[in-house]
């Protein structure tokens, strides 16, 4: 991914941050995630009077994504004040699709200072597969 390519994503996650329904919080996120075919796909968080209900960034730009028929993914950015990472739900649904996926953290005060990280190292471990259960024959 060249300077250019990357720029413009932070571009992105910058621009989408600003559209984050963040009403009880006040912490706004903006995610952009390119795509393996070159599309940009960006989410913001969406909080709820119920909490729980509360999607974060990212898991919105990658379900927009899969939405729109993307499945591979090459680089993610995020924007939040101090350039947070991705919490542990969004990293365990992020690794479904890119175990190794790259990802830079902008804070969004100085969106000059990127930081680098790997989805590698945030989610060691990542729960990947599993055997199903048999299933138990009905006696009569
Ligand atoms: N949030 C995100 O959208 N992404 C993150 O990586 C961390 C947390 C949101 C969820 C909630 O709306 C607010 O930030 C505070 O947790």
């Amino acid at each position: 991914m060249n300077k250019d390519g990357q720029k413009s994503l932070i571009a992105a996650a910058l621009e989408v941050r600003r559209r984050a329904y963040a009403r009880y919080s006040q912490f706004a996120v903006g995610a952009a995630l390119l795509a393996a075919d070159g599309q940009t796909f960006v989410g913001c968080n969406v909080e709820n009077v119920s909490y729980g209900l509360t999607i974060c960034a990212e898991r919105s730009a990658v379900f927009a994504a899969v939405a729109a028929g993307q499945q591979r993914f090459e680089l993610l950015a995020i924007a939040s004040a101090g350039g947070v990472t991705p919490c542990g739900a969004c990293r365990q649904v992020l690794s479904e699709f890119a175990p190794d996926l790259p990802i830079l953290l902008v804070d969004a005060d100085r969106p000059r200072e990127v930081r680098e990280a790997n989805l590698r190292d945030l989610l060691p471990g990542a729960f990947a597969s599993f055997k199903p259960a048999q299933r138990q024959k009905r006696r009569t």
